[in-house]
């Protein structure tokens, strides 16, 4: 206790006047709440069994075609140390709950690098870690932009913590969209008609994984990438790529999260 109060019902009262203050990121996270639920029923009958790859980084080379050893490896090391000490005091340190990884992080530094998309897509920003180094990515191809979905998180030393990875200075290629997926995925993807890169990293649940994989999919390039994390969460990535028949491969996350993501890649010509 401090304060006089615990730390439930500090959590409790902020928690209670974010809802007052977005009465539309309410209704969004209240809708997140009911699909949690249902989800944790979900996940008990639906448990996927992944076999991470050693050699991931590898085989996403292969499959991009892409040389390897990576000669934009180092330039990542250098971006992430950057990333990670940008983040500075003012909030949680990195790592903690919401924050990417450095695997996960080198893939996408990789598949932007190597497959310069146009057009990228990504659910799920938090401070912005994945956003940052796509961004970066995107500066160096000279070319492209990124649109991002979030639903900020309901906390309020992560709300405030909201795009804090970003700076100001590299958004000039970034759409930021504040709320839920299932609110703005579908109308996005009509306005592009058609992405290179998907990133789902919103809410883990298999009915929203489902959804953003199943809206996103057809709107992919040919030769263009679905990355999803925590895949371990439930059965939805498994299912989603033994029904497109996509070659993937599934990483593990850092020893930071100790989840896994996945890639998956459409066919270069159908
Ligand atoms: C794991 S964090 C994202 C981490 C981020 N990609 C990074 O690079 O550090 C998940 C984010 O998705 C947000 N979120 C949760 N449910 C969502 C939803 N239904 N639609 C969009 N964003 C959501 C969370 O509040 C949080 O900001």
């Amino acid at each position: 206790m401090a304060g006089g109060l615990s730390r439930r019902a500090r959590t409790g009262i902020q928690v209670g006047r974010a809802l007052l203050e977005d009465p539309i990121q309410a209704w969004d996270w209240a809708q997140n709440g009911l699909e949690i639920v249902r989800g944790l029923r979900e996940r008990r009958t639906e448990t996927p069994s992944y076999m991470p790859e050693g050699d991931w980084l590898e085989r996403l080379h292969a499959l991009l075609g892409a040389e390897w050893p990576c000669p934009a490896a180092p330039d990542f090391s250098e971006l992430w140390d950057d990333v990670v000490s940008s983040l500075g005091s003012a909030g949680p340190g990195y790592g903690e709950r919401y924050d990417s990884d450095a695997s996960l992080g080198r893939a996408l530094w990789c598949l932007v690098r190597h497959t310069k998309p146009t057009r990228v897509v990504e659910t799920g920003v938090a401070r912005g870690i994945n956003s940052r180094v796509m961004l970066e990515a995107l500066e160096v191809n000279g070319a492209g932009r990124l649109y991002s979905i979030d639903l900020p998180p309901v906390l309020e030393e992560w709300r405030t913590q909201s795009r804090a990875a970003v700076p100001a200075g590299l958004r000039s290629r970034w759409t930021y969209l504040t709320g839920s997926s299932r609110r703005h995925l579908p109308r996005l993807a009509a306005d592009l008609s058609t992405v290179d890169l998907f990133v789902h990293d919103s809410l883990h649940s298999a009915a929203n994984m489902r959804f953003e994989m199943t809206t996103m999919w057809p709107l992919l390039a040919p030769g263009g990438a679905l990355v999803a994390d925590d895949v371990e969460s439930n059965g939805a990535f498994a299912s989603f790529i033994a029904g497109s028949g996509a070659a993937s491969v599934v990483g593990p996350q850092d020893v930071t999260k100790r989840g896994l993501f996945g890639v998956a890649l459409k066919p270069a010509s159908r």
